[in-house]
């Protein structure tokens, strides 16, 4: 059984018209809501994602919860059901684009521009974190673009799939399998740790998407994703004046802010970091003959070149939809609580556990860096030494042997030596050989 749905089938009250896109998890249609006689978009999930039912039990749940979230940039859910063993959703039709394709076809976005889909994002996640639903998800793939009558300025932006991450978790918070399907490029270090998450774990990730918009490109772009999930974990995050000079320097405080690894150090809300954006831009330009010590200005708009939002020469690289391959997660006891923060209160109610992408051994970085340079140095004397010395010991004790001239038992222990030193010598060589000549 598939995700797929014939044209014409009906799927509660709403008849499938045609394929809108597919995603990682399932497939979109168009779809008629034959009673209400308006046009509706129905994403059938993957048979497998319905089989599993703690998953099952979270996207019921947790679609009912959007569903009653009534909010201008929160997709409305119509209904969700199960049918012939397929579990969908249906929802407004955005007949526009999501930021992803626009970001791989126009590369980096008019500064106005971005700020205005990050305000409308924060004002949804903001909504919805308050009731004590995070998001867990939100990244350009996501955010949907119905544009607005008088250009880009006014588009419309929405926030969609709620509940619709690809983990499966149980009541408890442990994970039972362990899954993480899709991009890695957006989430928070918590969510990757399995600590517990509240809305600023989206914020982290909606930072991420500003970045990713003024950028062109994600902020950890690695070769692969164990690369970008370390980066998320350990690294601090990157300085957007480094690629974009062109911008106010204040932007690297914001995100450095809302991407703290520690979720205390982040703004309150979304909210919180959109106003200080605002703020920012809107502050006064400084002088101009301020002293070269000075401190760096507040980034006002207007000392800076205009903004035209033109296309970037690269567009977003894109690493996502495989199942990256990661172990089944290890079951581990939850981890320990982590203390409300003093002040000022913050706004995410109902923190619930979640699980840890995978099973994995805690270490703090240099714990890291004294296990990668120790098995180093185990690899390096196993490559290495290990023949050398094998070579050293065996022509030492055949040399001790001839110079007695007796038959000694070891005589064969020591050739067995020699003939995998050199074994081990040509192999190497052999091998140092073919992938020169392969060059
Ligand atoms: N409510 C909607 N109205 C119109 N188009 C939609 C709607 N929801 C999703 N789409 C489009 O359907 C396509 C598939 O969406 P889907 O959410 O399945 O994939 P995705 O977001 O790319 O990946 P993921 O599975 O990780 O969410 C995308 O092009 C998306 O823009
Ligand atoms: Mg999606």
């Amino acid at each position: 059984m598939s995700a797929d749905v014939r044209p014409g089938a009906q799927l509660g009250d709403f008849r499938i018209l045609e394929l809108v896109g597919r995603g990682g998890m399932g497939i979109v249609y168009l779809a008629e809501d034959v009673r209400l006689k308006r046009r509706a978009a129905v994403k059938v999930l993957a048979p497998e994602l319905a089989e599993d039912e703690t998953f099952r039990h979270r996207f019921i749940r947790e679609s009912e919860l959007a569903a009653a979230i009534d909010h201008p940039n929160i997709v409305p859910v119509y209904g969700a059901g199960e049918a012939g063993g397929r579990l969908w959703i249906a929802m407004r039709y955005v007949e526009g684009t999501n930021l992803r394709d626009l970001i791989a076809r126009k590369g980096r976005l008019d500064l106005e521009y971005a700020v205005s889909v990050v305000s409308q994002i924060g004002r949804a996640l903001d909504a919805a974190n308050s009731r004590g639903l995070v998001h867990r998800d939100v990244k350009p793939g996501n955010i949907l673009i119905l544009p607005g009558a008088g250009g880009e300025s006014t588009d419309h932006i929405y926030l969609t799939d709620f509940g619709l991450t690809k983990r499966a978790m149980d009541d408890s918070g442990l994970t039972s399998t362990g899954q993480f399907i899709g991009t890695i490029d957006f989430i928070a270090p918590e969510q990757i740790q399995g600590r517990t998450l509240d809305g600023r774990a989206d914020q982290y990730s909606l930072a991420c998407v500003l970045y990713t918009c003024l950028c062109g490109h994600v902020p950890f772009l690695r070769d692969v994703e164990i690369a970008t999930i370390y980066a998320h974990l350990t690294e601090p995050p990157p300085r957007l004046s480094a690629e974009r000079p062109d911008l106010p320097p204040f932007f690297d405080d914001v995100l450095g802010r809302a991407m703290a690894k520690d979720p205390e150090q982040r703004y309150p809300s979304c909210g919180a970091m959109v106003a200080e954006v605002r703020g920012r831009m809107a502050a006064p330009a400084p002088a101009p003959e301020g002293p070269a010590s000075a401190p760096p200005p507040q980034g006002a708009v207007s000392a800076l070149p205009a903004q035209t939002g033109a296309p970037a020469t690269e567009p977003m690289p894109t690493r996502r939809s495989e199942p990256p391959p990661y172990p089944p997660a290890r079951r581990r006891p939850p981890p320990p609580p982590v203390p409300p923060p003093v002040s000022p209160p913050a706004p995410w109610p109902s923190p619930r556990p979640t699980p840890a992408v995978r099973g994995k051994v805690r270490l703090s970085r240099n714990g890291w860096a004294v296990a990668s340079f120790v098995f180093g140095l185990l690899g390096l004397f196993a490559l290495f030494v290990g023949p050398v010395l094998a070579l050293l010991f065996g022509y030492r004790a055949l040399g001790q042997i001839k110079r007695t001239g007796e038959l000694q038992p070891g005589r064969g222990l020591a050739l067995a030596g020699v003939v995998l030193g050199w074994s081990w010598i040509a192999l190497t060589a052999i091998s140092l050989a073919m992938t020169l000549t392969r060059r």
